[in-house]
């Protein structure tokens, strides 16, 4: 019996070395040195080659190493298997703390002022007047930004899928309300899942429904969004600005017009990475669960997609 840890291109000694303090009895193996594959009946992934799973014929259960789970599900030869991911109050706070100090960065215009200083002009301004707050998706990640911005005084709108109550936030749900969700905010907040139901899902028509000088901040997935329609949307209206911790190609290429962008603000992809600390026990729990042919936790429901 072992584990297989399948998340190319990063270190993973520490996760190797946490998993096995937490499980001293099982052999984890790192993708591809698989000793032998028909022992692997649990596999921790990310960005897995697509089929590299279908070999592993014992196979139990997969786990994400991430929230996100399109990567996985996009393999078309993915094995018929429970899959879960991970839900994390440290990757939820990260996620929060990021998202404020974007708002932050907004309200307070350093934007301008970043742009101002390349030009060395001189030219004193208060600070932006956002109040509305929309957040596209309230799930895990979503659902404690809004009730954190609730906190912070802001006006917070959300939109799901389902109909939600969250106390002192205005919910929206379906795709016939996306439009009210959206049409007063100052900031909109992507935390979508990407699924076939959310790939390119905000486009011109999206971008259109925005009230002039509203700024979006895409954290979930870049697939989401339509990038050509987003440049379109900071060079003529109605957005001031954007913030993109994700692409739709990851790295960002050298040459994508989104760098020369002024308005927008890039990060690599950096506002809620899973620390291993503290999503260990959760993996070792599943691979248990998997064991006993128990329902994992933190699953992933395969047909909607997330
Ligand atoms: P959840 O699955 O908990 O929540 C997803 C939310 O999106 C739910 O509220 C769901 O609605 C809603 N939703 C799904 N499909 C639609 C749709 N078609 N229309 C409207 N609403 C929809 O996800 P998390 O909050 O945990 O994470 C969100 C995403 O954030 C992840 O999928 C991942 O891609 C991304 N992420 C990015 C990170 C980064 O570092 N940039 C880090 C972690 C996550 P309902 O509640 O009705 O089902
Ligand atoms: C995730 C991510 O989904 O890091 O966890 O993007």
């Amino acid at each position: 019996m072992s584990i297989a840890l399948i998340i190319p291109d990063r270190k993973l000694d520490d996760l190797c070395q946490q998993l096995q303090h937490a499980l001293p009895d099982t052999r984890i193996e790192i993708w591809p040195e698989l000793n032998e594959p028909a022992d692997v009946e649990f596999a921790v992934v990310w960005k897995q080659p697509f089929g590299c799973l279908n070999g592993l014929v014992n196979l139990k259960a997969i786990q994400c190493f991430g929230a996100g789970v399109d990567a996985i599900l996009a393999d078309p030869t993915l094995p018929d298997l429970p899959v879960s991911r991970i839900v994390d109050p440290a990757l939820t706070e990260a996620m929060v703390r990021y998202l404020d100090g974007v708002v932050s960065y907004y309200r307070l215009q350093l934007d301008v002022f970043s742009r101002q200083q390349q030009q060395a002009l001189w030219r004193p301004k208060s600070p932006r007047k956002l109040r509305q707050l929309t957040i596209l998706g309230l799930g895990e990640l979503g659902s404690a930004a809004a009730r954190h911005f609730t906190q912070r005084g802001y006006q917070v709108s959300g939109w799901a899928r389902s109909a939600k109550s969250l106390p002192g936030v205005q919910c929206f749900a379906g795709d016939e309300q996306l439009s009210p969700a959206v049409a007063a905010a100052d900031v909109i907040i992507c935390l979508l899942p990407l699924t076939p139901a959310t790939d390119n899902r905000l486009g011109q028509h999206f971008f259109q429904l925005l009230k002039p000088g509203a700024i979006f901040i895409n954290v979930a997935r870049g697939a989401i969004v339509d990038e050509t329609a987003l440049l379109l949307a900071l060079q003529h209206g109605p957005l001031a600005a954007a913030c993109l911790d994700v692409f739709r190609q990851e790295p960002l290429p050298a040459d994508s017009p989104l760098w020369q962008q002024p308005a927008l603000l890039i990060t690599p992809h950096v506002s809620a990475v899973t620390n291993v600390s503290s999503v260990v026990s959760q993996i070792a729990e599943n691979y248990r669960r998997s064991q006993q042919g128990l329902n994992l936790i933190n699953p992933v429901n395969r047909v909607k997609g997330y």
